[in-house]
């Protein structure tokens, strides 16, 4: 706010003709605060219980705030927290205007908020405007018969039952087309059964979200963060999941009608974006969203035109060729969200780095290399800490996705082995096991039983621990929140990717006015010979890394290198 304000004055003293006026304009408005703001996502039901049920919940949240200010975020994603059957962990919605009494109440919601707001932690809401849960009383209505108001607030197809519309097939397994008796149509799901996806050709649709978008911006909440959005506006009769050609004109509907009548800031998932598709998310005239959360640089690991099960080692070079691609291509005109991990994925320090002898390097290395770059990070739950996937027996995974997995692929003659090894690799219950606090039982997180095992190696790695240490991964995410608060050339440097082609380098730099701003991590596990580029040899300054003692000449395994050159 304060760069603002003083931009503004040079503004007024500088007017010159209209089209500097009008640069100046675009200049302020990608200055706005949050692209020097850390968000930290917290996956409520694992983070902290406070009653007993093994569940975590609000009021849990609401007692580690101070741990959260200590690290020094801005913002709080919450994934759901609405009333909900729990088919999806809560992405499947059925009351909006609701908490689900798993998670407390609306008066929790309400004090979660102010505590935050006095710590200067914004929460930010996860929005599921693509689909509700089955159990939703628009549904409840909609599939009592064809001519119920509610009806064509989901999307219908006439049928025969037995012979779906077409061979569309839903993201959890299955068809994505549920025949419904009463009315003798299909319903169109994207995801699970029980996630029916709502039509937003129907203004009223339309309307009722943005109503309670409204109301929730009336209570305080600071952001929205868009599950899916880009599957909004999709037209089954042509198979048009994402990217429908509606997209756009509703997201600035809903913008227009919502968003920018508050100070919100709003980030979309779009796994299906291009650079072209994503300056449009995040426009700096505001008209979509403030960023874009988009995964091109996620599904490096897999088999090409296969899915994210079918395992391939991580082709590195296209790693670094993707994000330079992004860095570049949103440069002035649009923003990323930087993130490793998600509720989605994997955890990054046992997926692409280490998670035995160099797990704390390499976790201080994900850390330094995504920091550094240009975007707003994100830092999910026990990231912090290192933490590291988990191998479970199938019974105790609760991922619908990952239950759905088993079964398709023991159908389709996978051996369990093999399919174990893919939930292993990247079942989505890795990110959601329990937050580990300290060594007590549960790992602090609650006194009852977990609703998912805790990570067995809780006692080792554990915030407590992390707190102690100076040296540890929590305090260096720390020192790089700091950074980009005290060093303007992290929002605005330009991004420029060095050794492109280095199999085991990522080295990049970051420009801006007389300053340059470099980052040299060794990706891998074996020493590699390193020397700065003659250029870049003055006057440098390490602002962090993840050894004491650099050697000249060498990156170290999984060493991780910040200077800032004047
Ligand atoms: C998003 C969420 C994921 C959820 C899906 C359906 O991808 O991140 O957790 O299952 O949308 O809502
Ligand atoms: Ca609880």
């Amino acid at each position: 706010m304060k760069e603002f304000h003083s931009f503004n004055r040079r503004f007024v003293l500088r007017t010159k003709s209209p089209d500097f006026e009008r640069s100046m304009v675009i200049k302020m408005k990608k200055d706005r605060w949050w692209k020097n703001a850390v968000i930290y996502q917290i996956y409520p039901r694992s983070f902290q219980d406070s009653n007993g049920d093994g569940i975590g919940d609000i009021p849990g949240i609401i007692s580690r705030l101070d741990y959260l200010q200590e690290l020094g975020i801005n913002a709080i994603w919450l994934s759901p927290v609405y009333r909900s059957p729990q088919d999806d962990n809560g992405y499947d919605i059925s009351d909006y205007q609701d908490i689900d009494p798993m998670f407390g109440t609306i008066n929790d919601m309400e004090e979660l908020i102010t505590e935050a707001k006095k710590r200067e932690i914004r929460i930010i809401m996860d929005l599921v405007l693509n689909h509700t849960s089955d159990e939703h009383a628009w549904f409840l209505e909609a599939k009592r018969s064809r001519t119920n108001p509610y009806h064509d607030y989901y999307v219908w197809r006439d049928g025969v039952e037995g012979t779906p519309p077409n061979d569309m097939r839903a993201s959890f397994g299955g068809s994505a087309w549920e025949w419904v008796p009463e009315v003798e149509q299909y319903y169109f799901h994207q995801f699970s059964i029980k996630q029916p996806d709502l039509n937003w050709e129907n203004p009223k649709v339309r309307r009722e979200l943005y109503d309670m978008i409204l109301w929730w911006m009336d209570k305080g909440v600071g952001g929205f963060r868009l599950d899916v959005i880009d599957q909004i506006a999709k037209e089954p009769d042509k198979k048009i999941t994402n990217n429908g050609p509606k997209l756009h004109e509703y997201i600035r509907e809903m913008s227009k009608e919502t968003f920018q009548k508050g100070d919100i800031i709003t980030v979309g998932e779009a796994w299906g974006a291009n650079p072209e598709r994503a300056k449009l998310y995040s426009n700096p005239d505001n008209s979509e969203f403030s960023m874009v959360f988009q995964f091109e640089h996620i599904g490096l690991d897999q088999q090409e035109g296969k899915d994210k099960w079918d395992l391939a080692p991580l082709d590195f070079v296209k790693l670094k060729t993707i994000l330079a691609k992004w860095q570049k291509e949103m440069f002035q005109v649009g923003w990323n969200s930087l993130f490793w991990n998600n509720h989605d994925l994997p955890r990054i320090v046992s997926r692409w780095g280490n998670d035995k002898e160099y797990r704390v390097e390499a976790a201080k290395m994900f850390a330094i290399l995504l920091h550094g770059m240009q975007g707003t990070p994100y830092i999910y739950q026990g990231e912090e800490l290192g933490m590291t996937n988990v191998r479970y027996a199938l019974e105790e995974y609760r991922d619908i996705e990952t239950l759905n997995l088993y079964k398709e692929r023991i159908e389709m003659g996978y051996t369990p082995e093999e399919i174990m090894r893919s939930i292993y690799a990247k079942g989505r219950d890795n990110a959601r096991t329990p937050m580990h606090w300290d060594d007590s039982e549960h790992a602090g997180f609650t006194q009852g039983t977990p609703w998912i095992k805790v990570n067995p190696n809780y006692k080792r790695i554990n915030a407590k621990n992390e707190l102690a240490d100076e040296n540890s991964i929590f305090h260096i995410y720390q020192k790089l929140i700091q950074l980009r608060k005290t060093h303007e050339i992290f929002v605005k440097g330009e991004f420029e990717l060095l050794f492109a082609d280095h199999p085991e380098l990522f080295v990049y730099t970051r420009t801006w006015e007389n300053q340059v701003l470099l980052v040299a991590a060794n990706f891998y596990g074996r020493k590699v010979p390193f020397s700065m580029p003659q250029e870049y040899n003055r006057n440098k300054k390490c602002l962090i890394s993840n050894y004491d003692n650099h050697e000249e000449h060498y990156l170290q395994p999984y060493e991780a290198v910040m200077y800032l050159l004047e």
